[in-house]
Protein backbone atom coordinates (compact mmCIF):
# COMPACT_ATOMS: atom_id res chain seq x y z
CA UNK A 1 0.00 0.00 0.00
CA UNK A 2 1.34 3.25 -0.86
CA UNK A 3 2.08 5.52 1.91
CA UNK A 4 0.05 8.85 2.05
CA UNK A 5 1.53 11.15 3.29
CA UNK A 6 5.35 12.35 4.93
CA UNK A 7 4.07 10.63 8.33
CA UNK A 8 3.46 7.88 7.08
CA UNK A 9 6.70 6.96 4.29
CA UNK A 10 8.61 8.06 7.72
CA UNK A 11 6.57 5.51 9.49
CA UNK A 12 7.31 2.85 6.70
CA UNK A 13 10.89 3.58 6.63
CA UNK A 14 11.00 2.94 10.37
CA UNK A 15 9.74 -0.20 9.96
CA UNK A 16 12.15 -0.96 7.35
CA UNK A 17 14.89 -0.47 9.10
CA UNK A 18 16.08 -4.01 9.83
CA UNK A 19 13.76 -5.61 7.32
CA UNK A 20 15.07 -5.41 3.93
CA UNK A 21 12.55 -7.48 2.14
CA UNK A 22 9.73 -5.00 3.43
CA UNK A 23 11.85 -2.16 1.86
CA UNK A 24 11.91 -3.78 -1.63
CA UNK A 25 8.78 -4.64 -1.84
CA UNK A 26 6.65 -1.76 -0.17
CA UNK A 27 9.04 1.35 -1.13
CA UNK A 28 10.92 0.04 -4.27
CA UNK A 29 8.07 -2.34 -5.88
CA UNK A 30 9.94 -4.99 -7.01
CA UNK A 31 9.56 -9.00 -6.43
CA UNK A 32 10.15 -10.38 -2.92
CA UNK A 33 13.72 -11.69 -2.12
CA UNK A 34 14.33 -15.22 -2.77
CA UNK A 35 14.94 -17.34 0.43
CA UNK A 36 18.76 -16.62 0.86
CA UNK A 37 18.63 -13.24 -0.43
CA UNK A 38 17.09 -12.83 2.84
CA UNK A 39 19.51 -14.69 5.09
CA UNK A 40 22.09 -12.14 3.42
CA UNK A 41 20.01 -9.12 4.08
CA UNK A 42 19.26 -10.20 7.94
CA UNK A 43 23.30 -10.87 8.16
CA UNK A 44 24.22 -7.21 6.65
CA UNK A 45 21.32 -5.94 9.00
CA UNK A 46 23.00 -7.53 11.79
CA UNK A 47 26.45 -8.37 11.15
CA UNK A 48 29.60 -6.17 10.82
CA UNK A 49 31.11 -8.20 7.85
CA UNK A 50 28.99 -10.54 5.30
CA UNK A 51 30.99 -12.34 3.18
CA UNK A 52 28.96 -14.01 0.22
CA UNK A 53 30.10 -16.83 -2.30
CA UNK A 54 28.01 -17.01 -4.76
CA UNK A 55 27.27 -18.92 -8.31
CA UNK A 56 26.60 -16.81 -11.38
CA UNK A 57 22.60 -15.36 -12.07
CA UNK A 58 21.71 -15.74 -8.10
CA UNK A 59 20.60 -11.85 -8.08
CA UNK A 60 23.97 -10.66 -5.87
CA UNK A 61 23.43 -7.51 -8.25
CA UNK A 62 20.34 -7.01 -7.80
CA UNK A 63 20.19 -7.55 -4.03
CA UNK A 64 23.50 -5.27 -3.46
CA UNK A 65 21.50 -2.49 -5.19
CA UNK A 66 18.68 -3.25 -3.28
CA UNK A 67 20.43 -3.08 0.03
CA UNK A 68 22.45 -0.06 -1.20
CA UNK A 69 19.38 1.97 -1.11
CA UNK A 70 17.62 0.28 2.00
CA UNK A 71 20.39 1.25 3.89
CA UNK A 72 20.47 4.85 2.77
CA UNK A 73 16.47 5.64 3.26
CA UNK A 74 16.52 3.28 6.59
CA UNK A 75 19.81 5.65 8.10
CA UNK A 76 19.38 9.28 7.82
CA UNK A 77 22.80 10.76 6.90
CA UNK A 78 24.28 7.66 5.99
CA UNK A 79 27.31 6.31 3.89
CA UNK A 80 27.85 4.15 1.26
CA UNK A 81 31.06 3.18 -0.43
CA UNK A 82 30.51 0.70 -3.40
CA UNK A 83 33.08 -0.76 -4.91
CA UNK A 84 34.86 -3.61 -7.37
CA UNK A 85 37.43 -4.78 -9.82
CA UNK A 86 36.63 -1.50 -11.79
CA UNK A 87 34.73 1.59 -12.01
CA UNK A 88 33.59 0.75 -16.17
CA UNK A 89 32.09 -2.45 -14.09
CA UNK A 90 30.78 -1.14 -11.36
CA UNK A 91 29.30 1.40 -13.46
CA UNK A 92 27.02 -0.69 -15.81
CA UNK A 93 26.41 -3.43 -12.82
CA UNK A 94 25.52 -1.84 -9.80
CA UNK A 95 24.55 1.64 -10.51
CA UNK A 96 22.52 -0.06 -13.02
CA UNK A 97 20.84 -1.98 -11.07
CA UNK A 98 20.32 1.20 -8.77
CA UNK A 99 19.31 3.23 -11.12
CA UNK A 100 16.02 0.97 -12.19
CA UNK A 101 15.74 0.32 -8.62
CA UNK A 102 14.30 4.12 -8.65
CA UNK A 103 12.65 4.49 -11.65
CA UNK A 104 10.34 1.52 -10.09
CA UNK A 105 9.99 2.53 -7.20
CA UNK A 106 6.37 3.17 -5.78
CA UNK A 107 7.67 5.84 -3.38
CA UNK A 108 9.38 8.91 -5.06
CA UNK A 109 12.91 8.71 -3.40
CA UNK A 110 14.23 11.81 -5.01
CA UNK A 111 17.77 12.14 -4.73
CA UNK A 112 20.33 12.22 -7.90
CA UNK A 113 22.57 9.86 -9.72
CA UNK A 114 25.34 10.73 -11.62
CA UNK A 115 23.83 10.57 -14.84
CA UNK A 116 26.61 9.45 -17.34
CA UNK A 117 27.40 5.70 -16.69
CA UNK A 118 31.02 6.22 -17.22
CA UNK A 119 31.25 9.25 -14.52
CA UNK A 120 34.18 8.90 -12.32
CA UNK A 121 33.28 8.09 -9.42
CA UNK A 122 29.51 7.11 -10.04
CA UNK A 123 27.22 8.73 -7.22
CA UNK A 124 23.62 8.59 -5.88
CA UNK A 125 22.82 11.35 -3.92
CA UNK A 126 19.96 11.33 -1.43
CA UNK A 127 20.39 14.82 -0.74
CA UNK A 128 22.50 16.69 -3.31
CA UNK A 129 25.09 18.01 -1.90
CA UNK A 130 25.09 16.87 1.76
CA UNK A 131 27.31 13.61 1.90
CA UNK A 132 24.18 11.62 2.16
CA UNK A 133 25.30 9.09 -0.38
CA UNK A 134 26.17 6.17 -1.96
CA UNK A 135 29.71 6.41 -3.80
CA UNK A 136 31.25 3.96 -5.88
CA UNK A 137 34.87 4.02 -5.54
CA UNK A 138 37.57 2.17 -8.24
CA UNK A 139 41.62 1.99 -7.88
CA UNK A 140 42.05 5.43 -9.71
CA UNK A 141 39.17 7.08 -7.24
CA UNK A 142 40.70 4.96 -3.91
CA UNK A 143 42.16 8.42 -2.62
CA UNK A 144 38.67 9.95 -2.62
CA UNK A 145 37.67 7.97 0.33
CA UNK A 146 40.33 9.30 2.79
CA UNK A 147 38.58 11.59 5.48
CA UNK A 148 34.73 10.02 4.50
CA UNK A 149 33.20 9.50 7.79
CA UNK A 150 29.70 8.53 8.54
CA UNK A 151 27.95 7.19 11.91
CA UNK A 152 26.43 5.04 9.35
CA UNK A 153 28.77 3.77 6.81
CA UNK A 154 28.11 0.64 4.88
CA UNK A 155 30.48 -0.69 2.39
CA UNK A 156 29.61 -2.79 -0.72
CA UNK A 157 32.16 -4.87 -2.80
CA UNK A 158 30.89 -6.84 -5.98
CA UNK A 159 32.90 -9.30 -7.41
CA UNK A 160 34.91 -9.02 -4.60
CA UNK A 161 37.48 -12.06 -4.95
CA UNK A 162 38.93 -9.78 -8.06
CA UNK A 163 39.39 -6.46 -5.95
CA UNK A 164 42.82 -4.97 -5.23
CA UNK A 165 44.40 -4.82 -1.72
CA UNK A 166 45.36 -1.49 -2.22
CA UNK A 167 40.86 -0.69 -2.21
CA UNK A 168 40.46 -3.05 0.66
CA UNK A 169 43.36 -1.31 2.45
CA UNK A 170 41.44 1.97 2.05
CA UNK A 171 38.23 0.35 3.33
CA UNK A 172 39.93 -0.87 6.31
CA UNK A 173 41.02 2.92 7.08
CA UNK A 174 37.47 4.05 6.73
CA UNK A 175 36.23 2.38 10.39
CA UNK A 176 32.74 0.94 8.59
CA UNK A 177 29.89 0.20 10.69
CA UNK A 178 28.62 -2.95 7.93
CA UNK A 179 30.07 -4.49 5.25
CA UNK A 180 28.89 -6.49 2.04
CA UNK A 181 31.80 -8.26 0.23
CA UNK A 182 29.59 -10.80 -2.20
CA UNK A 183 31.40 -12.33 -5.76
CA UNK A 184 32.22 -15.58 -7.00
CA UNK A 185 34.78 -17.32 -5.63
CA UNK A 186 37.31 -17.06 -8.09
CA UNK A 187 40.56 -16.54 -6.00
CA UNK A 188 42.13 -18.60 -3.46
CA UNK A 189 43.91 -15.83 -2.35
CA UNK A 190 43.48 -12.20 -1.62
CA UNK A 191 41.12 -9.94 0.78
CA UNK A 192 37.89 -11.88 0.13
CA UNK A 193 39.68 -15.31 0.99
CA UNK A 194 40.64 -14.53 4.08
CA UNK A 195 37.64 -13.23 4.97
CA UNK A 196 35.88 -16.29 4.19
CA UNK A 197 38.63 -18.42 6.01
CA UNK A 198 38.29 -15.97 9.23
CA UNK A 199 34.77 -16.55 9.33
CA UNK A 200 34.90 -20.23 9.01
CA UNK A 201 37.76 -20.09 12.12
CA UNK A 202 35.58 -18.34 14.04
CA UNK A 203 32.40 -19.55 13.37
CA UNK A 204 32.35 -22.28 16.62
CA UNK A 205 34.38 -19.44 18.88
CA UNK A 206 32.21 -19.02 22.54
CA UNK A 207 34.37 -15.83 23.30
CA UNK A 208 33.22 -13.44 20.47
CA UNK A 209 30.07 -12.43 20.17
CA UNK A 210 28.08 -13.17 17.00
CA UNK A 211 27.75 -9.72 15.91
CA UNK A 212 31.21 -9.02 15.92
CA UNK A 213 32.06 -12.46 14.15
CA UNK A 214 32.37 -12.58 10.13
CA UNK A 215 29.71 -13.66 8.64
CA UNK A 216 29.89 -16.35 5.74
CA UNK A 217 27.14 -17.13 3.02
CA UNK A 218 27.68 -19.83 0.56
CA UNK A 219 24.59 -19.62 -2.45
CA UNK A 220 25.14 -22.33 -5.32
CA UNK A 221 23.26 -21.32 -8.62
CA UNK A 222 21.56 -24.78 -7.82
CA UNK A 223 20.18 -23.12 -4.83
CA UNK A 224 18.10 -20.69 -6.60
CA UNK A 225 14.49 -21.10 -6.76
CA UNK A 226 14.72 -21.47 -10.47
CA UNK A 227 16.90 -24.21 -10.78
CA UNK A 228 14.50 -26.75 -11.88
CA UNK A 229 12.79 -24.21 -14.31
CA UNK A 230 13.64 -24.81 -18.34
CA UNK A 231 13.90 -20.69 -18.16
CA UNK A 232 13.99 -18.04 -15.16
CA UNK A 233 11.61 -15.14 -16.27
CA UNK A 234 14.14 -13.12 -14.21
CA UNK A 235 17.28 -13.92 -15.44
CA UNK A 236 17.50 -16.13 -12.51
CA UNK A 237 20.04 -19.45 -12.87
CA UNK A 238 17.80 -22.20 -14.86
CA UNK A 239 17.88 -26.07 -15.84
CA UNK A 240 18.21 -24.28 -18.98
CA UNK A 241 21.49 -22.22 -18.54
CA UNK A 242 22.90 -25.33 -16.08
CA UNK A 243 22.50 -27.74 -18.79
CA UNK A 244 24.23 -25.44 -21.39
CA UNK A 245 27.43 -25.02 -18.54
CA UNK A 246 27.42 -28.61 -18.02
CA UNK A 247 27.58 -29.37 -21.43
CA UNK A 248 30.43 -26.60 -21.85
CA UNK A 249 32.66 -27.11 -18.44
CA UNK A 250 31.64 -29.98 -16.83
CA UNK A 251 30.66 -30.64 -13.71
CA UNK A 252 33.39 -31.71 -12.28
CA UNK A 253 35.55 -28.40 -13.37
CA UNK A 254 37.07 -25.72 -11.36
CA UNK A 255 34.72 -23.53 -13.73
CA UNK A 256 31.73 -25.47 -12.70
CA UNK A 257 33.33 -25.71 -8.72
CA UNK A 258 33.59 -21.75 -8.81
CA UNK A 259 30.76 -20.18 -10.83
CA UNK A 260 28.12 -22.89 -9.74
CA UNK A 261 29.17 -24.88 -6.71
CA UNK A 262 30.41 -21.39 -5.57
CA UNK A 263 33.31 -22.83 -4.22
CA UNK A 264 37.03 -21.66 -3.76
CA UNK A 265 38.62 -23.27 -6.11
CA UNK A 266 42.04 -25.50 -5.35
CA UNK A 267 44.22 -23.92 -7.95
CA UNK A 268 43.51 -20.94 -10.36
CA UNK A 269 43.02 -22.67 -13.38
CA UNK A 270 41.11 -25.49 -15.10
CA UNK A 271 43.24 -28.43 -17.24
CA UNK A 272 42.26 -27.05 -20.83
CA UNK A 273 41.98 -31.11 -22.02
CA UNK A 274 40.82 -33.91 -20.14
CA UNK A 275 43.80 -36.54 -20.74
CA UNK A 276 40.93 -39.42 -21.51
CA UNK A 277 39.98 -37.13 -24.43
CA UNK A 278 43.29 -37.28 -25.85
CA UNK A 279 43.81 -41.28 -25.11
CA UNK A 280 40.66 -41.93 -27.12
CA UNK A 281 42.43 -39.86 -30.16
CA UNK A 282 45.14 -42.42 -30.07
CA UNK A 283 42.89 -45.61 -28.94
CA UNK A 284 42.08 -46.14 -33.20
CA UNK A 285 43.65 -46.18 -36.35
CA UNK A 286 42.25 -44.20 -39.19
CA UNK A 287 42.58 -46.10 -42.79
CA UNK A 288 41.91 -42.98 -44.88
CA UNK A 289 44.87 -40.54 -44.24
CA UNK A 290 46.48 -40.47 -47.75
CA UNK A 291 42.88 -41.02 -49.90
CA UNK A 292 42.35 -37.52 -51.18
CA UNK A 293 38.68 -37.25 -49.47
CA UNK A 294 37.09 -34.03 -49.99
CA UNK A 295 35.20 -34.50 -45.94
CA UNK A 296 38.61 -34.50 -44.37
CA UNK A 297 38.55 -31.05 -45.36
CA UNK A 298 41.84 -29.21 -46.05
CA UNK A 299 45.02 -29.88 -44.87
CA UNK A 300 46.84 -27.99 -43.02
CA UNK A 301 50.61 -27.52 -42.40
CA UNK A 302 51.59 -25.30 -38.82
CA UNK A 303 54.88 -24.29 -37.34
CA UNK A 304 56.23 -23.26 -34.50
CA UNK A 305 59.88 -21.96 -34.48
CA UNK A 306 62.85 -22.88 -32.08
CA UNK A 307 66.00 -20.94 -32.42
CA UNK A 308 67.48 -24.12 -33.50
CA UNK A 309 70.40 -23.79 -30.99
CA UNK A 310 69.09 -27.13 -28.86
CA UNK A 311 67.48 -25.20 -26.51
CA UNK A 312 63.70 -25.48 -27.92
CA UNK A 313 62.63 -27.21 -30.95
CA UNK A 314 61.09 -26.72 -34.37
CA UNK A 315 57.71 -28.39 -34.64
CA UNK A 316 55.79 -28.72 -38.12
CA UNK A 317 52.64 -30.40 -37.75
CA UNK A 318 50.61 -31.79 -41.18
CA UNK A 319 46.80 -32.43 -40.32
CA UNK A 320 42.91 -32.11 -41.75
CA UNK A 321 40.02 -31.93 -40.27
CA UNK A 322 40.21 -35.63 -38.87
CA UNK A 323 43.36 -36.05 -37.26
CA UNK A 324 47.34 -35.34 -37.31
CA UNK A 325 49.12 -36.47 -40.02
CA UNK A 326 52.50 -36.31 -39.20
CA UNK A 327 54.65 -34.23 -37.07
CA UNK A 328 58.48 -33.37 -37.90
CA UNK A 329 60.34 -32.08 -35.05
CA UNK A 330 64.12 -31.04 -33.97
CA UNK A 331 66.01 -29.07 -31.54
CA UNK A 332 68.66 -28.45 -34.53
CA UNK A 333 65.96 -27.40 -37.07
CA UNK A 334 66.40 -23.58 -37.75
CA UNK A 335 64.63 -21.40 -40.13
CA UNK A 336 66.42 -22.63 -43.12
CA UNK A 337 65.95 -26.30 -42.37
CA UNK A 338 62.11 -25.36 -41.09
CA UNK A 339 61.40 -23.45 -44.62
CA UNK A 340 62.93 -26.76 -46.17
CA UNK A 341 60.45 -29.31 -44.64
CA UNK A 342 57.56 -27.39 -44.80
CA UNK A 343 58.37 -27.21 -48.74
CA UNK A 344 58.91 -30.79 -48.25
CA UNK A 345 55.45 -31.97 -46.20
CA UNK A 346 53.83 -29.30 -48.48
CA UNK A 347 54.55 -31.65 -51.78
CA UNK A 348 54.26 -34.78 -50.09
CA UNK A 349 51.07 -33.58 -48.60
CA UNK A 350 49.36 -31.54 -51.88
CA UNK A 351 49.06 -28.77 -49.15
CA UNK A 352 47.71 -25.34 -50.67
CA UNK A 353 50.10 -22.60 -49.26
CA UNK A 354 46.96 -20.53 -48.11
CA UNK A 355 46.98 -23.26 -45.37
CA UNK A 356 50.50 -23.09 -43.87
CA UNK A 357 50.89 -20.88 -41.38
CA UNK A 358 53.93 -20.24 -38.77
CA UNK A 359 54.51 -18.21 -35.71
CA UNK A 360 55.48 -15.13 -37.05
CA UNK A 361 56.79 -13.48 -33.37
CA UNK A 362 60.21 -14.02 -32.56
CA UNK A 363 62.89 -15.45 -35.06
CA UNK A 364 59.87 -16.33 -37.13
CA UNK A 365 59.21 -13.24 -38.69
CA UNK A 366 62.18 -14.29 -41.00
CA UNK A 367 60.67 -17.32 -42.21
CA UNK A 368 58.69 -15.47 -44.99
CA UNK A 369 61.81 -14.94 -46.73
CA UNK A 370 63.31 -18.36 -46.40
CA UNK A 371 59.83 -19.83 -47.94
CA UNK A 372 59.45 -17.37 -50.83
CA UNK A 373 62.86 -18.93 -51.96
CA UNK A 374 60.79 -22.17 -51.85
CA UNK A 375 58.23 -20.59 -54.16
CA UNK A 376 55.45 -20.21 -50.99
CA UNK A 377 54.41 -16.76 -50.88
CA UNK A 378 51.32 -16.85 -49.68
CA UNK A 379 51.96 -18.90 -45.87
CA UNK A 380 49.83 -17.31 -42.95
CA UNK A 381 51.49 -15.42 -40.67
CA UNK A 382 50.59 -16.33 -36.82
CA UNK A 383 50.68 -14.17 -33.86
CA UNK A 384 49.22 -15.74 -30.89
CA UNK A 385 48.72 -12.52 -29.15
CA UNK A 386 46.70 -11.57 -32.08
CA UNK A 387 42.79 -10.98 -31.07
CA UNK A 388 40.71 -13.93 -30.60
CA UNK A 389 37.41 -12.19 -30.55
CA UNK A 390 35.05 -10.65 -27.84
CA UNK A 391 35.10 -14.06 -25.61
CA UNK A 392 39.02 -14.99 -25.80
CA UNK A 393 41.83 -13.28 -24.31
CA UNK A 394 44.05 -13.68 -27.72
CA UNK A 395 43.97 -15.18 -30.56
CA UNK A 396 46.45 -18.33 -29.06
CA UNK A 397 43.15 -18.81 -26.07
CA UNK A 398 40.79 -19.19 -28.76
CA UNK A 399 42.39 -21.45 -31.07
CA UNK A 400 43.41 -24.12 -28.19
CA UNK A 401 39.44 -23.70 -27.69
CA UNK A 402 39.01 -25.21 -31.18
CA UNK A 403 40.99 -27.61 -30.23
CA UNK A 404 39.92 -28.47 -27.49
CA UNK A 405 35.96 -28.61 -28.70
CA UNK A 406 37.26 -30.78 -31.65
CA UNK A 407 38.70 -33.10 -29.28
CA UNK A 408 35.28 -32.81 -26.94
CA UNK A 409 33.18 -36.57 -27.20
CA UNK A 410 30.37 -34.56 -26.45
CA UNK A 411 30.58 -32.36 -30.08
CA UNK A 412 29.10 -32.51 -32.57
CA UNK A 413 28.31 -36.31 -33.33
CA UNK A 414 27.83 -36.27 -37.07
CA UNK A 415 31.89 -35.37 -37.08
CA UNK A 416 34.37 -38.30 -37.03
CA UNK A 417 36.26 -38.53 -33.60
CA UNK A 418 39.65 -36.81 -34.12
CA UNK A 419 42.67 -38.87 -34.80
CA UNK A 420 46.15 -38.62 -33.34
CA UNK A 421 48.87 -41.13 -34.34
CA UNK A 422 50.95 -43.09 -31.67
CA UNK A 423 54.32 -41.59 -32.42
CA UNK A 424 57.74 -41.22 -31.05
CA UNK A 425 56.77 -37.75 -31.01
CA UNK A 426 53.51 -38.27 -28.71
CA UNK A 427 53.90 -38.71 -25.34
CA UNK A 428 55.86 -35.54 -25.29
CA UNK A 429 52.96 -33.69 -26.98
CA UNK A 430 50.62 -35.20 -24.82
CA UNK A 431 52.07 -33.75 -21.49
CA UNK A 432 52.30 -30.79 -22.87
CA UNK A 433 48.81 -30.69 -24.09
CA UNK A 434 47.83 -32.09 -20.59
CA UNK A 435 49.50 -29.09 -18.76
CA UNK A 436 47.66 -26.38 -20.53
CA UNK A 437 45.47 -24.97 -18.20
CA UNK A 438 42.71 -22.47 -18.85
CA UNK A 439 40.85 -19.57 -16.42
CA UNK A 440 37.54 -17.63 -17.32
CA UNK A 441 37.32 -13.57 -16.03
CA UNK A 442 34.58 -12.14 -16.47
CA UNK A 443 33.49 -13.72 -19.64
CA UNK A 444 36.26 -14.11 -20.94
CA UNK A 445 38.87 -17.28 -21.46
CA UNK A 446 42.46 -17.04 -21.07
CA UNK A 447 45.28 -19.94 -21.15
CA UNK A 448 47.56 -19.92 -18.27
CA UNK A 449 50.44 -17.78 -18.73
CA UNK A 450 53.28 -19.49 -21.17
CA UNK A 451 56.26 -18.60 -19.04
CA UNK A 452 54.19 -20.50 -16.30
CA UNK A 453 53.28 -23.25 -18.15
CA UNK A 454 57.01 -23.57 -19.19
CA UNK A 455 58.22 -23.56 -15.67
CA UNK A 456 55.89 -26.24 -14.69
CA UNK A 457 56.92 -28.35 -18.03
CA UNK A 458 60.60 -27.45 -17.20
CA UNK A 459 60.64 -26.55 -21.03
CA UNK A 460 58.81 -25.03 -23.75
CA UNK A 461 55.29 -26.68 -25.19
CA UNK A 462 56.36 -26.46 -28.82
CA UNK A 463 54.48 -29.51 -29.55
CA UNK A 464 51.53 -28.32 -28.08
CA UNK A 465 52.03 -24.41 -29.84
CA UNK A 466 52.46 -25.79 -32.92
CA UNK A 467 48.80 -27.92 -32.46
CA UNK A 468 47.11 -25.30 -31.16
CA UNK A 469 48.12 -22.62 -34.31
CA UNK A 470 46.97 -25.25 -37.05
CA UNK A 471 43.49 -24.74 -34.99
CA UNK A 472 43.71 -21.05 -35.19
CA UNK A 473 41.81 -20.27 -38.41
N1 LIG B 1 14.39 -11.72 -6.09
C1 LIG B 1 14.36 -11.39 -7.38
N2 LIG B 1 13.19 -11.19 -8.00
C2 LIG B 1 13.15 -10.86 -9.30
N3 LIG B 1 14.21 -10.72 -10.10
C3 LIG B 1 15.41 -10.92 -9.54
C4 LIG B 1 15.55 -11.25 -8.16
N4 LIG B 1 16.88 -11.39 -7.91
C5 LIG B 1 17.50 -11.13 -9.07
N5 LIG B 1 16.64 -10.85 -10.04
C6 LIG B 1 16.94 -10.61 -11.49
O1 LIG B 1 17.71 -11.74 -11.92
C7 LIG B 1 18.72 -11.36 -12.87
C8 LIG B 1 20.11 -11.83 -12.38
O2 LIG B 1 20.43 -11.10 -11.21
P1 LIG B 1 21.88 -10.49 -10.97
O3 LIG B 1 21.77 -9.68 -9.74
O4 LIG B 1 22.40 -9.84 -12.18
O5 LIG B 1 22.67 -11.83 -10.69
P2 LIG B 1 24.24 -12.05 -10.37
O6 LIG B 1 24.79 -10.73 -9.97
O7 LIG B 1 24.23 -13.07 -9.28
O8 LIG B 1 24.80 -12.61 -11.64
C9 LIG B 1 18.62 -9.85 -13.01
O9 LIG B 1 17.88 -9.60 -14.17
C10 LIG B 1 17.84 -9.41 -11.76
O10 LIG B 1 17.10 -8.25 -12.01
MG1 LIG C 1 26.41 -9.59 -10.78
Amino acid sequence: MKPRDQAELIDLFKRCRNDFDLFNVEVLGRPPCWSRQIEIAESVATRRDTVVCSGNATGKTWLAAGIILWYLYTRPRSLVVVTGPGQTSLGSTIFKEIRRALAGAVVDLGGKISTSPGASPQIFEVVPGSGWEAMGISTNSVERLSGRHAKNLLVVVDEASGVDEEIYQAIDSLNYDRMLAIGNPIRPDGRFYDLWRQAERERDRTDIPDAHKVAAIRVASTDGPHAALERSPFGLADAGWLDSMRRRYGDQSQWWKVHVQALFPDTLADGLIPPEWLDAATSFRRNDPFCNDPAAGHRRIACDLGEGVGRDRTVVVVRDDRGILEVVAGDRLGLEEAAYEIKRLADTYCVNEQFISYDAAGIGRDLRGRLERHGIRRARAYHGSASGGKNFYNLRAAAAWNFRCRLDPAGDPARTPFHIPYQTWWPEAREEIVALRFEVIEGVTKLENKELLAARLGRSPDFADAIIQSFSY
